[in-house]
C-alpha cells in the first residue's frame, strides 16, 4: 500500500494506471474510518482494479464554530484498516497542498445546498463540492463511493458531476448501522455513555415515520409531529430539523405520493448527528 502526499504524484500515478487500461475506485474520507467507510472500501475493492482512499480533514467544509481542531485523526489506525481491506493507495495531502496560499476557486451547487443541513451549515457544501471536485481531478477515478448516510452530500455531488461533465460514476452505498440502529459516524465517538444510549432515538424516529407511511399516512406535518414527540422523550436531544423531501431536488413534500427522503439532524448533548431513510409509500 502506497501513501501519497503530493497531488502531482497522485495524478502521475493515476495517469500510469489509466494507460494500462485499469480502473480506479476512489473513496473520499476525512479519516477516523469506521464500518461505514469500510463498506465503501469493500465495494470499491470489488468494482475496481485499484482502490484509492483519500484521507483529508477538509477545513473549507467546517465553519469557524465547528469541530475542525477536535475532529479525530487516528491516522495509524486508519492505515491499518486500509491495508487490511486491500487498499492500494492512501492519498493523504496536507492542507497547504490542497489549498495553497492565495487559493481562490470554489464550486457551489446552488439551491440544493440551501436546504436541510445547508440551512444550518452555510458554506459547508461549497467546501465539500470544492474538495471533492479537486479529488476527482487529482485521482481521475472511474468510480467514486459515498454513503447514503450523507444523503444531501451524495445528491449534491451527483448534481455537480452531471453539471460539470466530470467523468466519474458516483456510487451510493447503504448506511451502516450499529446493532441498535444508530448510523455509524466518526462523531459517535464524542457521545458519552448516556448520550450513546439516547442517540438511538434518531433511527427509531425514522423507523416510526417509515411505518406510518407504509400504513397509509400521507401527511408529512403529522408524521413529523410524531417523530418530534418521540425524539423529545430523550433529555439530551435537541432537534435541528426533521424534513420529508423529494429524493431528487430535496424540495419539501407535504403530501406523500411517491418515494421520499426523511432526513433529520439532532444534537445529542453537544454532538450533532444526522440520519435519513428513503420510503416508498
Ligand atoms: O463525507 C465526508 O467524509 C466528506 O464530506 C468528504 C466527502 C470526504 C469531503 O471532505
Amino acid at each position: 500500500m502506497k501513501i501519497i502526499h503530493k497531488p502531482r504524484i497522485m495524478s502521475g500515478l493515476s495517469c500510469k494506471i489509466k494507460m494500462q487500461h485499469k480502473t480506479i475506485g476512489l473513496v473520499p474520507t476525512m479519516g477516523a474510518l469506521h464500518e461505514g467507510h469500510l463498506s465503501l472500501i469493500r465495494r470499491a475493492r470489488k468494482d475496481n482494479d485499484y482502490v484509492v482512499v483519500s484521507i483529508f480533514v477538509n477545513p473549507t467544509q467546517f465553519s469557524p464554530k465547528e469541530d475542525l481542531k477536535k475532529y479525530p485523526r487516528p491516522l495509524k489506525q486508519d492505515m491499518r484498516l486500509c491495508k487490511k481491506e486491500g487498499v492500494d493507495i492512501i492519498f493523504y495531502p496536507s492542507v497547504e497542498m490542497m489549498y495553497p496560499k492565495d487559493y481562490k476557486t470554489y464550486i457551489k451547487v446552488s439551491k440544493l445546498d440551501e436546504v436541510l443541513c445547508g440551512k444550518f451549515r452555510p458554506g459547508h457544501f461549497q467546501g465539500v463540492t470544492t474538495v471533492v471536485a479537486k479529488l476527482f481531478n487529482i485521482v481521475s477515478a472511474d468510480n467514486a463511493y459515498f454513503g447514503q448516510k450523507d444523503a444531501q452530500q451524495a445528491i449534491i455531488i451527483q448534481k455537480m458531476v452531471i453539471d460539470l461533465n466530470i467523468p466519474v460514476r458516483i456510487k451510493i452505498t447503504p448506511t451502516v448501522r450499529e446493532k441498535d440502529g444508530l448510523a455509524m459516524s466518526s462523531r459517535n465517538a464524542y457521545l458519552n455513555q448516556k448520550e450513546r444510549k439516547e442517540a438511538v432515538v434518531l433511527y427509531q424516529a425514522l423507523k416510526l415515520a417509515g411505518r406510518l407511511i407504509k400504513q397509509g399516512n400521507k401527511n408529512s406535518a403529522d408524521i413529523i409531529k410524531r417523530m418530534q414527540y418521540l425524539i423529545l422523550t430523550k433529555k439530551s436531544a435537541k432537534i435541528q430539523y426533521l424534513a420529508i423531501v423529494d429524493t431528487q431536488d430535496l424540495r419539501l413534500v407535504s403530501r406523500i405520493k411517491e418515494k421520499i427522503l426523511i432526513a433529520l439532524a439532532v444534537s445529542i448533548g453537544k454532538t450533532r448527528l444526522i440520519d435519513n431513510i428513503t420510503v416508498v409509500p
